[in-house]
């Protein structure tokens, strides 16, 4: 793999994306990572991330300057190119001088002649965000680049192979960013762009059949993208051992029960098991309005319905291949999950996704999780290559615990009914208005403990506000609102206060992420 080291913020992750964006396979790794562990990685090539840290600052974020001596491709970006200067001899100061956001960069004539900067326009927008500026280049480093305050903007040692840039290249107001990367990769470093969802999918069944052996699995599906393509990726692995289930947890919205049952059973012929457990949660849910702790029981919930599913499914021995018991349970968690979880390096915990976070200590199950790894955006193309039906694929997100976590309030029956009510006028009319490609996802909220009057007909009213959420993102990790046109959210509002009694006002939540989430909870 090209290892991506993390000097904290969110950089790190999206470096990721950007590489495996180059067919390149790469994984995240924290900063604290020793000579050792890299070696015992086998890594083909170092990327070192930016950071909100100084490299003059007390608790500025370590490296083992080993690493650079193990004759490894490296690229520093940013804080990772200040680490790799100082590291090696450079000079980095304290200009005082801050740059920030879109600034000009000009190549020097030796960047032409070099694996990083060649064929690439002389001058270029690039995106910047540092204090401290390399004020030398380290000996034997030809400086690439400069902009009118930072004098090395770039460098490189191409008989060392180590490679470093000021700005950074992996995000998108960074004019050629990516090609920056590519040919770092691909020129510099030499590597092969071979990462492809077929080789994925070569790799993950090969571990999963490591994994499960001989035995029984069973796969909760949500009719979502992820847990359609991890159940698909373990079907393809493991054949009729594996058993779906589908829980009806009654936080779910319209139809979504009958596209499981059928849209995906009929394309992937797999054995599927639907639960009714409504009244399970919901009595779990009664009194709760606290949003960890609705995620954590909706978390709980769901383990407690696969492990009695499986207890039957043992007991009835509805095939013949049924051992003493079924350990292995397939969760589609995605990579995003993992790091928002607290699962990534350094990163806090900003809420428990109920797959990772949410799940009870007392669990006996063995996770089977394919897809820890990637980004939805992969996951898709994964899904396409295994024949999981373009419907399913191509659905917007829709977290596991459901409308429980789109209540901000108490859940209840009559609140869910509402919202699902909401909620499938939205998506008809987004749906309609050909929207649905632009939107990542748009969740409706029900403001269910606040009310506001209203006057609906002669009389008064004293409704709940409905939210509406509209983001535009690449992988969820940071988003943008989108800017529905003023036509179709109107519609939508005059909508959803004529159609949905108790509804007497609709809102659009225009905050991106950060600093909102998402989801409201
Ligand atoms: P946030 O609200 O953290 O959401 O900005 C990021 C993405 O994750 C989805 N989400 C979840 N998905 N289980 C899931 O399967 C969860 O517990 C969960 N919480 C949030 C959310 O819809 C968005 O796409």
């Amino acid at each position: 793999p090209v290892l991506v080291v993390d000097f904290g913020a969110q950089y790190a992750q999206l470096i990721a994306r950007r590489v495996r964006e180059a067919n390149v396979y790469s994984e995240v790794v924290p900063h604290t990572i020793t000579a050792d562990e890299v070696r015992a990685k086998n890594p083909q090539a170092i990327v070192l991330s930016g950071g909100p840290a100084s490299v003059y600052a007390e608790d500025a974020p370590s490296f083992d300057a080993e690493i650079f001596s193990l004759g490894l491709p490296m690229f520093g970006i940013c804080y990772g190119f200040q680490t790799m200067a100082v590291a090696l001899g450079g000079e980095v100061a304290r200009t005082g001088r801050r740059e920030y956001g879109s600034t000009q960069v000009q190549l020097t004539d030796e960047a032409q002649a070099s694996s990083l900067l060649v064929g690439q326009p002389a001058d270029q927008i690039v995106w910047m965000s540092h204090g401290d500026s390399v004020a030398r280049a380290p000996e034997g480093f030809t400086v690439l680049a400069s902009t009118a305050d930072t004098p090395v903007a770039a460098f490189a040692n191409e008989e060392r192979k180590l490679y470093g840039v000021q700005w950074h290249p992996e995000v998108l107001h960074s004019e050629h960013g990516q090609r920056v990367i590519e040919a770092f990769l691909l020129n510099s470093a030499g590597l092969a762009a071979d990462w492809s969802p077929a080789s994925i999918i070569d790799e993950q069944v090969a571990r999963i059949r490591e994994q499960i052996g001989e035995d029984e699995v069973i796969c909760g599906l949500s009719g979502g993208v992820d847990s359609a393509v991890a159940a698909a990726l373990v079907q393809r692995a493991v054949g009729e051992r594996l058993t779906c289930v589908f829980v009806d947890h009654g936080l779910l919205r319209q139809d979504e029960r009958r596209q499981v049952e059928e849209d995906y059973v009929k394309a992937t012929g797999v054995r599927l098991v639907t639960v009714d457990a409504r009244e399970q949660f919901l009595s779990e849910l009664a009194g709760v309005t606290d949003p960890e702790t609705k995620r954590k029981i909706i978390g709980r919930e769901f383990i407690r319905v696969f492990e009695s599913t499986a207890a039957s499914l043992v007991e009835e021995s509805k095939h013949d291949s049924v051992p003493g018991e079924i350990k292995f349970l397939v969760q589609g968690t995605l990579y995003p999950d993992v790091v928002e979880s607290g699962g990534g390096s350094g990163t806090a915990n900003i809420k428990s996704h109920h797959n990772v976070g949410g799940l009870p200590e007392d669990m006996t199950f063995e996770l089977v999780e394919p897809l820890r790894a990637l980004f939805k955006d992969e996951v898709r193309a994964i899904g396409r290559e295994l024949g999981v039906p373009e419907v399913i694929v191509a659905r917007q997100p829709f977290p596991g615990p459901g409308l429980g976590i789109r209540i901000i309030g108490e859940v209840t029956q009559d609140r869910l009914d509402l919202l699902r009510e909401a909620d499938a006028i939205v998506r008809e009319e987004l749906t309609a208005a050909g929207l649905d490609a632009q939107i990542w996802q748009c969740p409706v909220v029900l403001l269910a403990d606040v009310r506001s009057v209203g006057v609906q007909g002669d009389g008064r009213t004293y409704g709940h506000p409905i939210v509406l959420r509209p983001v535009s993102s690449e992988d969820a990790m940071t988003a943008d609102w989108t800017r529905l046109p003023y036509d179709v959210v109107a519609r939508i509002s005059n909508r959803i206060t004529n159609e949905v009694e108790g509804v007497n006002r609709v809102v659009l939540d225009v905050t991106s992420k950060p600093p909102g989430t998402i989801e409201w909870e």
